[in-house]
């Protein structure tokens, strides 16, 4: 791997910070999200009061990556510690002075700041009074909060991200979205109108990062799952086609091509469905494509889809597949307790297929796996979670070092515990172990785990050591 190469791992604040109304924040959607659980799992879930306490505990698991040797950290900025409501006229200085003091922090030990400017945390009045994303205010809302980030920190922070899993954003969610369907709505409509509000929001996000800090590097994220045919029967294999690419491929599409792909026009043409887009609009998504200069994604497992052999008409199954909440299950994959099903080759085989499609420099931004753990005597041995990195840093280093994909770095998913996206603190990613249980908050003491050490060893032999 070559010599820059940025180690590191990631984490999302919104998830792990707690002090949810400290120092002038405000409520967001994940405060006041109410979790589904995930399949089969029993509801053990926690609020955000406490989290893992990062809020508080902040320097000393900067101390701990500084530790494992990172070079680089991504983090999040909670949109609603710098705007609490959204809308407000001034920024909250506490919440902006947090966030510099972090980086600072980081700058002084050595690891690059990779800033994503929001992950699962729109502020709760937004979803509330304006319907999230679906109402364009809440775009002009958002390159606010972007300015306001961007210009406190330029020229201190180089990769910024301009918002976690932008893919998923169009799928009706309180969480990932913050946003309700409208009655009369149909799925469609509202997927197509999300999808390119928030291709949007990501335009005017890079053109403002440029605009202020033109050294800096501005990235679009996906969360990314290949979705591979159930069967190698043609159906499928069409569905499996259709479905990555309005689920995978579609914003990344928009942000390098600066425009509409024809298949999400025809999408839309097929169902009469008339998107709000202004010329202005269109304007800011062509500008920004030519600023865009790497796409980042996660990676956690690989997806089957299969054709619905009894829906005949078109516009309908490929709706069904849009929206499709099978789960179906790769016979050849083993998976974890959430039935994550364990891929690596597929990280090599997303690698290998964005960089050709993009020939952009890719991030990857995410990489982990979920465990119940329990700490035995101050220890936790977490060969499982090795054994997973093991594996994927292999594919990693195959996808760069023989299939020639331009890779910046690596980042884990994650250096501490936090509560996972369904606020569960039993599914634990991190190196670190945070002593709380979902309904004790004990005293929150960090435990290196055995995989602390591995990726220490890992780092510091520039990923030789597997
Ligand atoms: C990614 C998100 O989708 O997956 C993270 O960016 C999330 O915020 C991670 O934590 C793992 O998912 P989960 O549901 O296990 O927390």
């Amino acid at each position: 791997m070559k010599k820059d190469f940025l180690w590191g791992a990631a984490l999302s604040n919104v998830q792990a910070e707690g002090g949810y109304l400290e120092d002038g924040k405000g409520l967001n959607v994940y405060d006041t999200l109410v979790v589904t659980p995930e399949k089969g799992i029993a509801p053990m879930f926690c609020d955000t009061a406490v989290a893992t306490d990062h809020y508080h505990h902040y320097k000393e698991d900067i101390d701990l990556m500084a530790e494992m040797g990172f070079k680089a950290y991504r983090f999040s900025v909670v949109w609603s510690r710098i705007h609490p409501m959204g809308d407000d006229e001034q920024p909250n200085e506490k919440g902006l002075a947090y966030y510099e003091d972090m980086i600072d922090y980081l700058l002084e030990k050595g690891i690059e700041p990779v800033v994503s400017l929001v992950h699962f945390d729109m502020p709760d009045h937004l979803l509330r009074e304006y319907n999230g994303f679906l109402n364009k205010k809440v775009i002009d809302l958002y390159a606010k909060h972007v300015e306001t980030v961007v210009t406190r920190m330029k020229g201190k922070v180089k990769y910024w991200l301009t918002y976690n899993e932008i893919n998923l954003a169009p799928y009706q969610s309180d969480l990932v979205a913050g946003v309700y369907r409208p009655e009369g709505m149909s799925q469609s409509e509202l997927f197509a109108q999300l999808s390119v509000n928030t291709a949007v929001a990501h335009a005017h996000a890079v053109e403002v990062i440029k605009r202020v800090d033109p050294q800096a590097w501005v990235g679009g994220m996906i969360g990314h799952a290949p979705f591979y045919p159930l069967t190698c029967q043609s159906d499928d294999i069409i569905m499996a086609d259709f479905k990555n690419k309005m689920h995978n491929y579609l914003p990344f599409d928009i942000m390098t091509n600066g425009e509409l792909p024809d298949y999400f026009e025809n999408f839309m043409k097929n169902r009469n469905i008339h998107v709000e887009l202004s010329d202005d609009e269109r304007k800011v998504i062509k500008e920004s494509s030519q600023k865009v200069d790497y796409l980042a994604f996660s990676y956690y497992r690989s997806n089957v889809q299969a054709s619905f052999k009894d829906i005949k008409d078109l516009n309908e199954l490929e709706d069904a597949v849009l929206f499709d909440t099978r789960g179906l299950k790769n016979p050849h994959y083993d998976a974890n307790e959430w039935g994550w099903q364990i891929d690596e080759e597929g990280l090599r085989y997303s690698l290998i297929d964005l960089y050709q499609r993009y020939h952009k420099p890719l991030f990857i931004v995410e990489n982990g796996i979920g465990i119940d753990e329990k700490l035995e005597n101050g220890k936790v041995y977490d060969d499982e979670r090795i054994v997973y990195y093991q594996k994927h840093i292999n594919s990693v280093k195959r996808a760069v070092e023989h299939d020639g994909v331009d890779l910046l770095g690596y980042l884990a998913w994650s250096p501490i515990d936090f509560l996972s996206s369904h606020k569960e603190i039993r599914k634990r990613y991190g190196f670190v172990y945070v002593n709380r249980d979902f309904d004790d908050l004990l005293d929150l003491k960090r435990y290196k785990k055995k995989s602390f050490y591995w990726y220490q060893k890992v780092i510091k032999t520039n990923g030789e050591d597997l």
